[in-house]
Order: structure tokens, then sequence, then C-alpha cells
């Protein structure tokens, strides 16, 4: 469209950015999480296979039910690179502009207000986008460029093909099994998945799990196994169809318990307040978890 053409009026695009050196500096500052704060046990060679994913500019998909340590993996990967960590929790609701920015208007001028994903971009950031399966479609497909070999966003707004920072990492988390989902919500669209690393976070028992236990409330060695033998008990309940449960109990749940219990709760009330009651709506089942936790003691006490 001819520039003299007294009919054409860009609305939108070509937009400033109103994310000047000053802005950066500010939200690099406050984003970055000190080196060495954040405690993360490792599962598995998951640390090794996301260093090699981030050295190869790859896209990561985090899965796993929740309280898997999906979140604190990357809060662990941004602090040990000392980038600064963006999160951003998906919901029905969630657009491409909430993810990317929007126009702030002001009488007769406007500005581009980055958002997250492209204040992510802008300053190498590592960014989670948590829930990824409750976000609308189209807000997914407008990562398909940023997540594939192209490397790259599509800022309509500022009509800008915005090439991230080298180091920015996108990381996307969900939880396929969950049953609170719809069924068409269980897997993304192969499109969509195709372009990621999975890594994937069960849950994990045993000697890990006694380590998060007592390095996250603080418990002693017993307590953590005691703890462990619970989880381990409901796991084998639900696989055996003793509970139908829509999952298991993670580690939300199994560090506030062991948290109570540090501070004195009676551990029967904390496995109730914590376990039992945040597992299922149904009475029997709390009822039955809560009869299998009074079976079992604390080795010594
Ligand atoms: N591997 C881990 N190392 C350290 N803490 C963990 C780990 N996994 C789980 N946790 C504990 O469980 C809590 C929940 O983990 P989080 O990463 O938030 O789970 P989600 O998978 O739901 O994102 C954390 O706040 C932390 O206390
Ligand atoms: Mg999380």
């Amino acid at each position: 469209m001819p520039k003299d053409d007294k009919t054409y009026q860009p609305k939108v695009a070509g937009l400033p950015v109103a994310f000047d050196d000053a802005a950066k500096q500010l939200t690099i500052q406050s984003r970055l999480i000190p080196k060495d704060s954040v405690y993360y046990e490792p599962q598995g060679d998951e640390l090794g296979l996301f260093e090699k994913a981030i050295a190869e500019h790859l896209s990561v998909a985090m899965i796993g039910p929740t309280g898997s340590g999906k979140s604190r993996l990357l809060q662990y990967m941004a602090a040990k690179h000392e980038r600064p960590y963006f999160y951003v929790v998906g919901n029905t609701k969630m657009g491409v502009d909430e993810l990317i920015g929007t126009p702030l208007t002001e009488g007769d001028s406007a500005v581009f207000m980055p958002g997250p994903l492209y204040q992510a971009c802008a300053t190498g950031g590592f960014i989670a986008i948590e829930e990824v399966l409750e976000m609308h479609a189209d807000a997914r497909t407008c990562l398909h460029s940023l997540a594939d070999a192209r490397r790259s966003l599509e800022v309509a707004y500022v009509n800008e093909l915005l090439v991230p920072d080298e180091n920015f990492v996108l990381t996307i988390m969900f939880n396929p099994g969950a049953a609170y989902q719809s069924v068409n919500n269980l897997w993304p669209k192969p499109s969509f998945a195709q372009r990621f690393v999975f890594i994937e976070l069960p849950y994990v028992r045993g000697n890990i799990g006694e380590n998060i236990l007592m390095k996250e409330s603080g418990c002693d060695k017993i307590t953590a196994e005691y703890l462990m033998i619970i989880a381990d008990r409901i796991d084998t309940a639900i696989r055996d169809r003793a509970l139908t449960l829509a999952e298991s109990v993670g580690y939300h749940a199994l560090v506030k318990t062991a948290k109570l219990i540090v501070a004195g709760t009676n551990p029967q009330k904390a496995i109730h307040a914590c376990i039992s009651r945040s597992l299922s709506p149904n009475n029997s089942d709390v009822k039955t978890i809560d009869t299998m936790a009074s079976f079992i003691k604390p080795a010594s006490r």
C-alpha cells in the first residue's frame, strides 16, 4: 500500500517496543535466581539430556505427574546457567497476545508491551510454559517456529521476526496422565509434540525420594523412609486397582507432610491432612489411605 494513500492507516503493525536497554537490565536482574540456591535431586540422566538440548538450541518438554519436579528442574537449570527465569501458566483463555505481548495505546500513540515470551527471547532467559495443554491451541501454534530449527518468533504488532538471544531456552510442561483434563487434551498434536526433546519425570521413590524429603523439609531419615513406604503402598494400591485415584502422591504433598511432622504434628494427622484428603474427593478412598497408613509405623520413634 503506498504511503501517500490517505486511506492507509496502519493500526498497530510496526509499533515501537517498550523494552529499552534499561528495562531489559531491570528485567534480567529481577529474574535471576542466585547460582547454587536451587536444590535439585537428579532422578536419572535428565540433567545431561537437558544440557545437551540447551547446547544444541533444542526446546524441551518436561512431562510427569503433579509434584514430580518439573518446575524445580527448570529453576535449577536457570540458576545454574545464571539466566533470567520466566514462567507462564497456560489457561483456556490464554492467547498469543498474553504470551508475546500487547499494544498499549495512550491517546493517538501506541507502544508494544512485551509479554513474557518476548522478554525471555530478548534477554536470553529460560522460560517455562506450564500446563501447556490447558492453553488455547492457537497460542501453542505460535510456538512452532520458535521451537523448531527456525528459532524465531513472529511478532505481528511490531512487524518483526524476533530471533532470540543465543542463551534463550524454551521449555513446556504438562501432565499427560492428568485425569482432570478432557480426552482431547491428554496429548498435544504431533506437529507440536515432535518439536520438543522430551524429559520424563515420573515419581521417584526410595533413596532419591528420601533425599528430597530430608533436604526440603529438614526431616530425619526415619521420617523420610516412613513416608516413602506410604507413597509406595499408595502406588501399589493404584496399580492393583484397590484405589482408583487420578494419580498417586507427589512431592508437593509429601514435602508438606514431612514439614508438619517436623513441626510436631502427629504423623497420622499429617498424612490425613496432606495426603489422604488431597488425593480423592471420595471419603472411602480417604479412609482406605488413612487405614493403610495406620498399619505402617516409623522404623523407631
Ligand atoms: N528432583 C527434585 N529435587 C528437589 N526437590 C524436588 C524434586 N522433585 C520434587 N521436589 C519437591 O517437590 C516440590 C514440587 O516439585 P515441582 O517441581 O514444583 O513439581 P511439578 O512437577 O508439579 O512442577 C518442589 O517444591 C520440591 O520441594
Ligand atoms: Mg509445576
